[in-house]
Formats: C-alpha cells, sequence, structure tokens
C-alpha cells in the first residue's frame, strides 16, 4: 500500500507544493533576493515587542478564554469601526492562531459535502484547499487584466447556481495586489443578497493600500453584517507574521458554533500574541504608515524595473505585491520563475500557484528593499532568454 492511497480520498494534494520546490532549490544557492512569500523583511515594531515581553514576564503563559482576551477582543471591534467597518460586539470576535486557520474553521462549519464556494482566480489558495477538506465545490471566478483582476457583481452574478453558498472577497487581493473599488464592493453585496450567499471578506491588507485607493468594508454594508464574516489579523500591517495572530468576526447566530470548532484545534491563540496584538492595536499606530510608505517605495522602483524590461502587470493598489504578465519572455511563467532562480538567484512564485488558469503571470512581493538589484538581475536573465530566442530563430 503506497502512502497516497493510505491518505484520506479528501486530501487532493498529496506531493509537495510548488512553493516547497522553489524554496528547496533556493535553499541551495547562496545569495538569493526573494521576492516569494508575503512575509515582511521589517521586524515587529518595537513597542509591540515589548508588551509581549512585559506579558510573558507577567505571567501570560496560559490558555486564555477560547474567543481571546477581552481587552483584545474589545480593540479589535473599535479598530474594525474606527476604519469605516461594522459594530461588532466583542462576543462576537474570534481571535485565532493567524487568519489562515480562520478559514479552515469557517469552511468546516459553513460547508456541506457538494455545497459551491466561489472564490477570485487567482486569488489566495487555501481557500480552496479549506473548501476541498470541507468536501466542498469550489467555483473560480476567473478575473484578468480587463479589470485589473477585480471580481465584478456581474462575474459573481454569472456563477451563482442552486448550490451557491459563499463568496470569498479578497480585498486587497493576494496574489494581485489590486484593490476592487468601493462602488463594485457595494454591487457585489447587492447579488449575495438577492442569491442568499454568505460573504468571507478577507481585509487582512485594507491598511495596506497606495495612491487613493481604500478598501470597503463588506459586513458595514446594508444588509451585509448577517452575511458576513470578516477575515483579517496582525500579520501583514505590524509585521507580525511569526506571532501567528488573527481574526475573524461574525453574526451572533453564527459565532458561538465557530468559536467552539476553534476552541477544539487551539483552546486558545498563544497569550502572548494576544498581549502584543493588544498593544499593536491601541498603541502608536504611525508604525503601520512608515511601512506603509517603505513598501510604496519598493512598488514604484519594481514598476520601473518591470516597465524598463517592457513587461507588464496589474495596476497595485494595495498589498505588498506586483502581479507580472511575463508572457512577452517567451517562455511560461512556471519555467520562467525556476530558471530566473537558478540563474539570477531571485525568487519569484509563478500564478498558477494562486490557481491562475494562465501560465503568464508571477506574484512578486514588496518584502525585501533589494528590489533594484533584483529588477537588475531579473533584466539579466529576461535579456539572455529574448536573445536566445532571436539567435536561435535566426539558425
Ligand atoms: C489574503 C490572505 N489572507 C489571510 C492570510 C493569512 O495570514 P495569517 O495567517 O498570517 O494571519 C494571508 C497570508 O498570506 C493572506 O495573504
Amino acid at each position: 500500500m503506497d502512502g497516497s492511497s493510505r491518505l484520506a480520498t479528501r486530501v487532493k494534494l498529496k506531493d509537495a507544493h510548488l512553493i516547497t520546490r522553489m524554496t528547496d532549490i533556493a535553499d541551495g544557492l547562496t545569495d538569493v533576493i526573494k521576492l516569494g512569500r508575503g512575509d515582511p523583511d521589517l521586524d515587529t515594531p518595537a513597542h509591540i515587542i515589548k508588551a509581549g515581553q512585559d506579558a510573558l514576564a507577567n505571567g501570560a503563559t496560559h490558555y486564555t478564554h477560547p474567543l481571546g482576551i477581552p481587552a483584545l477582543r474589545q480593540a479589535i471591534a473599535d479598530n474594525i469601526r474606527a476604519y469605516g467597518g461594522a459594530d461588532y460586539a466583542p462576543e462576537n470576535i474570534v481571535v485565532t492562531p493567524g487568519g489562515q486557520q480562520a478559514m479552515f474553521i469557517i469552511a468546516l462549519a459553513l460547508l456541506n459535502p457538494g455545497d459551491e464556494i466561489m472564490v477570485p482566480c487567482p486569488g489566495y489558495n487555501p481557500y480552496h484547499q479549506a473548501a476541498e477538506l470541507a468536501g466542498a465545490e469550489t467555483v473560480h471566478i476567473r478575473t484578468s487584466m480587463a479589470t485589473n483582476f477585480c471580481v465584478t457583481a456581474e462575474m459573481v452574478e454569472a456563477h451563482i447556481t442552486p448550490k451557491s453558498k459563499i463568496l470569498v472577497l479578497i480585498n486587497p487581493n493576494n496574489p494581485t495586489g489590486t484593490v476592487t473599488p468601493p462602488a463594485e464592493v457595494v454591487r457585489i453585496a447587492e447579488v449575495a443578497k438577492k442569491h442568499d450567499l454568505i460573504v468571507i471578506s478577507d481585509e487582512i491588507y485594507s491598511r495596506l493600500t497606495y495612491g487613493n485607493h481604500t478598501v470597503q468594508p463588506v459586513a458595514a454594508l446594508p444588509g451585509m453584517f448577517e452575511r458576513t464574516i470578516t477575515l483579517s489579523g496582525m500579520s501583514k500591517a505590524y509585521a507580525m507574521t511569526g506571532w501567528r495572530i488573527g481574526y475573524f468576526a461574525g453574526p451572533p447566530d453564527l459565532i458561538p458554533a465557530l468559536a467552539e470548532i476553534n476552541h477544539a484545534f487551539a483552546i486558545s491563540t498563544a497569550s502572548v500574541s494576544q498581549h502584543a496584538a493588544l498593544a499593536a492595536l491601541t498603541g502608536p499606530q504611525d508604525c503601520v504608515e512608515d511601512m506603509r510608505q517603505i513598501y510604496d517605495g519598493r512598488r514604484r522602483e519594481l514598476c520601473n524595473g518591470l516597465n524598463a524590461m517592457g513587461i507588464s502587470y496589474a495596476e497595485p493598489q494595495g498589498a505588498f505585491y506586483i502581479y507580472a504578465n511575463v508572457a512577452s519572455v517567451g517562455m511560461g511563467a512556471a519555467a520562467f520563475c525556476e530558471r530566473l532562480l537558478r540563474e539570477g538567484r531571485v525568487l519569484m512564485y509563478p500564478g498558477t500557484i494562486y490557481g491562475d488558469y494562465t501560465d503568464d503571470f508571477v506574484r512578486m512581493s514588496l518584502t525585501t528593499h533589494r528590489i533594484p538589484e533584483a529588477m537588475s538581475r531579473m533584466k539579466a536573465v529576461v535579456d539572455r532568454i529574448r536573445h536566445d530566442a532571436l539567435t536561435g530563430a535566426q539558425a
């Protein structure tokens, strides 16, 4: 009996993920510039670290309330409201070990086998895995450069079937770094109401937007509070990925059951991380703005580099990613990423990892200060590939 026949049938991904493979290749090389993972190179701000250290010294070494410490849930409620979100009571907020775990809790709690969950394509891939484990069907809403990779109300409407149950909106989106315009979010909400959908609104990057782009929180729209689960966390805005802390918030008829699943999975989120998150939300907020400006500067550097190579990209409006179309280089995106890694020692991921239905795009994250060098290394590889294609064609 081989390993894969012993795995449950619900497990679809039976081998190492492409990300694991690329990481293994990168580990075997020296001086790789990593534009891969969505993990800020910036450190957690010092006052947040200090709050964690103080909490440990003061005995925050135990389980907490299963939903999270009350002061943190109150701070999350205040924070959501301060940025135009819904009015959540602390008992309708569940603190989780990262927004990532929240996805699986929500999927397991709400999806029956055969139910359909609509996800943006390309979009953050763990939503697909969460749906799979719940035995549900993932319906991909394909987006393209035509709408700057944003889902529209018409696209949602076109994918509705009698089995449609959940719509996932990721705003700003990962991997595309694009923001769905507020007016479009309002129109999508109307479709959700018309078809009685539950919306998972992933707003984890909502504090990181550029230019005049802003995020419309879904649950604050008329008639949406009762059908929306807001998912977010501290990882991105406060550079706290390693603390593993996030949350979800929803209507009172759903939260107690979802909270119990989280309780069974985690008992509670790490106490130290909750105290640090409390300091993040209630302390000075200029650290978020400082980091946002750093990503904004890197965003410009990366766009300049791509412009110089004649490579087009979705307009980056939020999060810390650029989604670029490498088809003009003359090879598929997955093969290009591997060649760029081996020859240029620059790591980035092909869009296929995020469910892209083409092999044309790559995601580059802005989580390193070495963007100019990454761009000149990339240009050297791109020039070589194009030159080889030209001389090969002439030969
Ligand atoms: C769109 C999106 N949602 C949620 C998460 C989960 O983040 P965490 O588990 O660190 O809170 C990520 C992580 O990259 C993400 O990109």
